[in-house]
């Protein structure tokens, strides 16, 4: 913990866009913020995301993905380094171990983009519109082994129009999913 202004320290991990990173940032920036973002990792050297850590300087790293143990042994030493209390995966693609989740000991949140648990996994909007559903939405989780599947902070829904397709149903969930990752972040923090 970060003694001075009492945010919790916080990573988070991209593998592209950044468009979460992007709206964690902006919330961040808040005066009544609860985390410090501290700390931006990728797995992919070209991730349009690193763009915005480095607009707003924030410490930015990519570690190379050549095996699951070399990557998760260096984010550790990363993440103690900086002392961190929270990750954020926002649009990480690769799957965390059980034994790193256990090694960090703290809370990992995760946001995907369909109402939990429908939908693990990738390539949720097309499955959402093929099975005609009425509603999809996004999902703030704690992150444990089992793939998508940890403790649900929050999350909300949108409709599914008849005219929707796989690209426009995922335009309107990332809308939500920018708002909702920091409102589940206060949820978590103030047990509000
Ligand atoms: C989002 O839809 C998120 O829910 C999913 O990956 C996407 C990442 O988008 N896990 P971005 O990189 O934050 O723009």
């Amino acid at each position: 913990m970060e003694k001075s202004s009492g945010k919790k320290n916080t990573a988070v991990l991209i593998s592209g866009r950044g468009s979460n990173l992007r709206s964690l940032i902006k919330y961040s920036k808040t005066k009544k913020s609860l985390i410090k973002i501290v700390l931006v990792v990728s797995d992919n050297l070209f991730a349009k995301g690193l763009n915005y850590a480095n607009k707003s300087n924030i410490n930015n790293i990519v570690i190379k993905y050549s095996n699951r143990k070399s990557f998760e042994d260096r984010l550790l030493k990363l993440l103690k380094k900086n002392n961190i209390d929270l990750i954020c995966l926002a649009g990480f693609m690769k799957i965390l171990s059980g034994k790193f989740i256990k090694k960090f000991n703290k809370t990992i949140l995760n946001i995907h983009p369909s109402l939990l648990p429908k939908y693990k996994g990738l390539n949720t909007h097309n499955r959402a519109v093929q099975n005609k559903d009425k509603y999809s939405g996004a999902t703030v989780h704690i992150v444990n082994k089992k793939l998508d599947s940890g403790k649900i902070i929050l999350q909300k829904k949108v409709k599914i129009l008849k005219s929707d397709s796989g690209k426009s149903l995922e335009k309107k969930v990332l809308k939500i999913e920018h708002k909702l990752y920091p409102k589940a972040i206060i949820r978590l923090l103030t047990n509000y």
